[in-house]
């Protein structure tokens, strides 16, 4: 919100302006991408840019529908209403993240459908009443299709509501300067985590479920930085965190001493 500092954020495609044009036109907006590649991060810088509230909801298995819209509480002798996350920022024209939207049950998902077309509409169905969304109001979610454990997919019908922008592990100079900006790391200690970062990618053999985030490298470059030696702090921001098989540890282990 205005008043408080931006929030950093690097941009590593066209993502700002997609985002812009998609608001502007009241698009709901997905984002994909594996874990810690700055999705969060950038809902956060664009909600500063577009000076909008916020509204972070993270989805998962037990979400339902009352959850986003809200419920009837008991208080006493009375009943009162109260506005779920989701009809808030549709009254206040906040910007919503389902985060991680794959998880929520589909039947959850289709309360979302009226707000994302030309109604923008949502219909409180306990109190049988529709309210339209504030202009301001924006729908965006997440999605990592790559989880190979849930192999939670989203229905085309919920899907194609949504433009999508894709979040990858940005080239090796954005990711360094990404890990200096963070941490205050000098880039050229920086770019050896990075490029240390980028040879594990490039290794699928390795099995890893998902492989080292922009996350991991900045928490690395942050031990780094408190005074650990760089192999020691890669060891624990960076290779533990990625596996518990103690061949994979072994391999990645070589891997860091050949850069660090
Ligand atoms: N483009 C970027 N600009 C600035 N910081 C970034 C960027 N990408 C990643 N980061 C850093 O990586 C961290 C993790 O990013 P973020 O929490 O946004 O990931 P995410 O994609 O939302 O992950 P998840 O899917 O797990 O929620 C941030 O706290 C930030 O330090
Ligand atoms: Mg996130």
């Amino acid at each position: 919100m205005s008043g408080h500092p931006a929030p950093y954020y690097k941009a590593t495609g066209r993502e700002i302006e997609i985002f812009m044009a998609a608001a502007a036109q009241r698009l709901p907006v997905l984002l994909k991408g594996p874990t810690g590649t700055g999705k969060s991060r950038f809902l956060e810088f664009m909600a500063h840019q577009l000076d909008r509230r916020l509204i972070t909801i993270v989805c998962h298995e037990e979400t339902s529908a009352v959850d986003l819209i809200g419920r009837y509480l008991i208080q006493g002798a009375e009943t009162i209403w109260q506005d779920g996350p989701l009809t808030t920022a549709v009254k206040t024209g906040a910007i919503v993240y389902l985060d991680e939207i794959a998880e929520a049950r589909p039947d959850t998902l289709v309360a979302i459908h009226s707000l994302t077309d030309h109604r923008r509409e949502l219909f409180l169905d306990r109190k049988n009443e529709s309210i339209r969304a504030h202009e301001n109001f924006l729908l965006t979610a997440s999605f990592n299709p790559g989880y190979q454990k849930s192999f939670k997919e989203l229905k085309p019908s919920t899907r194609q509501r949504f433009i999508s922008i894709e979040f990858r592990y940005p080239d090796k100079d954005v990711e360094t300067e990404i890990l200096h900006a963070e941490t205050g790391l000098p880039k050229e200690q920086a770019n050896r985590l990075v490029r240390l970062a980028a040879q594990i990618r490039m290794r699928p053999e390795l099995g890893l479920p998902e492989t080292v985030s922009t996350r991991l490298l900045v928490a690395t470059a942050a031990l780094v930085v408190k005074g650990l030696p760089p192999r020691l702090a890669a060891q624990h921001g960076m290779i533990l965190p990625l596996t518990d098989d103690d061949d994979t540890i072994a391999a990645l282990t070589d891997m860091a001493a050949l850069y660090l």
